[in-house]
């Protein structure tokens, strides 16, 4: 934990970074000391991930500098980071698909002259997999591996490395409530052993139990900083927004209409060849939200895919508005008037090398006011992109930007309002708050809303039971490929619902 008259392991002074149109980085300050737990918190777009890389040595400050141990340090490139000590696992991860955890771990370790020893690196690998408890298996593929399981090797990477100052970006993004729990135990055990960690995250209830101290960054610059435990969620949400966050939304009791999909006694697949899903019977109606419930991993992912035509079924009926979409193809289901927020956003989302703008319009531009005929109209392409950065909050320089230079959140929100924006009928969002800040999370949750009160049906996959009960009209809970139950979101607990999520059938 922090003394007060010991040295800082790591300090910041007035760094500053600037990126065409935006200051990333504005004079920030920083100091991590030994032993502890740096939150760092900020919107999507307020420097985070910025400000690591440049402490990681994948950017380069403008001006202000950096102190490790005490001493003035030079960080142009990875290699030199490595050297002091430091290691951040990505907010994208940076792991070679084809090649094996071992491979990847001992990947671009500079220092060594003869070829690896890779008993040895495996016993080594082994030993700390087991200290951790980061469990995987050290000889698989990485394309084999879930993403909590990637997530383990990007972290035995960094300890292999024997990295004592450990930058963790988003981690929890992408995990089940289960996994970060496990990864919070990890983290606890590094502190233990003396490693300091700066750990970014949009979760405040993760803040509360991952962390020492917390800085908040707004628009590049620190607005405020302090120890964990003289804050609470609603504080912090406050401090990074500079406005208050309403946790309570109003929604209008729900009139449903007719059914916009229906799946009968769908059967499916996952990606191993196993069952998936397990004779699903599930309605939507026009003007509701139906909320999935379930830990990751019980079908909730290939419940989406079968519905928007990115997996075939073995057996059963799926109906969008009347039509018969079942095994279509993915246009079909689109042209049938669906949108659908993936959950895998890097590889289906969107296009880095395109404009914002050409990424909004990507599911439009075929049909008028966009295009006449065979013509694009790039005026009205970029009237719509203003309108949607403006209702979405798309914090970027321009509609021109190309989106890979966003931030990850902002990458998120464009592809929500890429989809959302394109919607007709149906709107299947597949954990569609992932990765977002605080205030972004509140707009998508209202846009859900706002969707179905436009008579949408919408189908909505959460792991977040808060935001289910809120959101949903109804809520479906799914375990082991099945619909375990049906309730009605006024009148469920938690309680029942967590049951369910754990297979537990009540009365
Ligand atoms: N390589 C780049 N080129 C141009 N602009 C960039 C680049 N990297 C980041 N930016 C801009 O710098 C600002 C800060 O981005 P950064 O990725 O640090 O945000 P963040 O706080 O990590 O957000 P998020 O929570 O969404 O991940 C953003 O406006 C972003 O568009
Ligand atoms: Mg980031």
């Amino acid at each position: 934990m922090e003394q007060a008259s010991e040295r800082p392991l790591v300090e910041l002074r007035s760094v500053t970074k600037s990126f065409p149109g935006v200051v990333a980085n504005d004079c920030v300050d920083l100091v991590l000391y030994r032993g502890e737990v740096l939150a760092l918190l900020g919107e999507n777009g307020a420097g985070k991930s910025t400000l690591m890389n440049i402490l990681c040595g994948l950017y380069r400050q403008d001006s202000g500098e950096i102190y490790v141990r005490g001493h003035k340090a030079q960080i142009h490139s990875p290699k030199d980071s490595r050297r002091l000590g430091i290691g951040m696992v990505h907010q994208n991860f940076k792991l070679v698909d084809s090649m094996t955890v071992l491979e990847n771990i001992i990947l671009g370790i500079e220092e060594q002259k003869f070829v690896p020893d890779m008993k040895k690196v495996k016993a080594e690998v082994l030993d700390l997999s087991h200290k951790y408890n980061l469990k995987v298996n050290p000889e698989a593929s990485i394309w084999q591996l879930s993403v909590g399981e990637q997530q383990r090797v990007e972290i035995l990477k960094l300890l292999y490395r024997k990295a004592d100052i450990l930058i963790l970006d988003e981690p929890t993004a992408v995990l089940t409530p289960q996994e970060s729990h496990e990864l919070a135990k990890v983290v606890h055990s590094l502190r233990a052993e003396g490693k300091s960690a700066i750990f970014i995250t949009h979760k405040m209830e993760e803040v509360m139990k991952f962390s020492d101290r917390v800085m908040v960054l707004r628009k590049g610059a620190v607005v405020a900083q302090t120890v964990t435990e003289a804050t609470s969620p609603a504080a912090l949400a406050k401090m990074m927004v500079g406005r208050e966050i309403l946790f309570d939304l109003d929604k209008k009791p729900f009139a449903p209409g007719e059914p916009v999909l229906v799946l009968r006694g769908v059967s499916a697949l996952d990606d191993r060849g196993l069952p998936a899903l397990k004779d699903v019977d599930l309605t939507v109606r026009a003007g509701e939200v139906i909320g999935v419930a379930g830990v990751a991993g019980n079908g909730q992912r290939e419940l989406a895919e079968a519905i928007t035509g990115l997996r075939k079924v073995k057996s059963g009926e799926i109906r969008i508005d009347g039509k018969d979409i079942t095994n279509k193809s993915p246009l079909t289901v689109i042209k049938a008037g669906t949108a659908h927020i993936p959950q895998d956003r890097s590889s289906v989302g969107a296009v880095g090398d395109m404009s914002v703008a050409s990424n909004l319009a990507m599911k439009q531009y075929r049909r008028k006011p966009l295009s006449f005929g065979i013509f694009l109209l790039p005026r009205r392409i970029a009237q719509m992109a203003r309108r949607l950065i403006e209702t979405f909050k798309i914090s970027t320089p321009g509609p021109e930007t190309r989106v890979k230079f966003l931030s990850g959140g902002n990458i998120q929100k464009t592809i929500l309002a890429r989809e959302i924006g394109a919607c007709k009928k149906l709107l299947v969002a597949v954990y569609p708050s992932r990765g977002l800040d605080v205030g972004a999370t509140e707009a998508v949750r209202k846009q859900l809303i706002a969707q179905r009160d436009q008579g949408l049906g919408v189908l909505f996959v959460s792991e977040d039971i808060d935001e289910l009960v809120q959101v949903a009209d109804r809520i479906a809970v799914m375990f082991e490929g099945r619909i375990m139950a049906i309730l009605d979101s006024t009148s469920c607990d938690e309680e029942t619902i967590g049951l369910l999520m754990a297979g537990v059938k009540t009365p």
